[in-house]
């Protein structure tokens, strides 16, 4: 990563994640979830790579350092954005989706994309507040 070319936006204060250590923050268009765990602070964008339906609504696991999409059951680590588990549908879930994709090709499509990282961000913490910092040359 060129870091020439990272733009940092001030986000919020180190202190507000005491309480609230997954924040869901805009910069310019995007949804950005900062989270904060026991050793820092990471930020993905909230959107799911598979449909970009939102991230934050599935929770994380901070022994894992990972976040759960909780509309097809992918895990993605929020350090380093790889895939951890990919349309992991299980029981009823799983039974549901595959008669989706019987009856609807575009749903057939949807569940055999193939697996992509989800978006990480470096973060920084300067002026008692957590920063951003967004590739522009991307
Ligand atoms: S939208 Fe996240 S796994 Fe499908």
């Amino acid at each position: 990563m060129n870091e020439n070319n990272i733009e940092w936006t001030k986000l919020a204060e180190v202190e507000s994640f005491n309480e609230n250590p997954e924040q869901l923050l805009k910069v310019k268009r995007d949804d950005i979830l900062v989270i904060k765990n026991n050793d820092g602070f990471y930020a993905i964008n909230n959107r799911c790579p598979h449909l970009g339906l939102a991230l934050n609504l599935g929770g994380c696991n901070h022994q894992e350092k990972t976040i759960h999409c909780k509309f097809h059951s992918s895990d993605f680590s929020y350090d380093t954005g790889e895939v951890k588990a990919w349309l992991n549908v299980k029981g009823f879930e799983k039974f549901m989706t595959w008669l989706f994709t019987k009856m609807d090709p575009d749903a057939k499509k949807m569940m055999s994309m193939e697996p992509k990282p989800v978006e990480t961000f470096p973060t920084k913490v300067e002026d008692d507040h957590v920063w951003v910092g967004i590739n522009n040359s991307i």
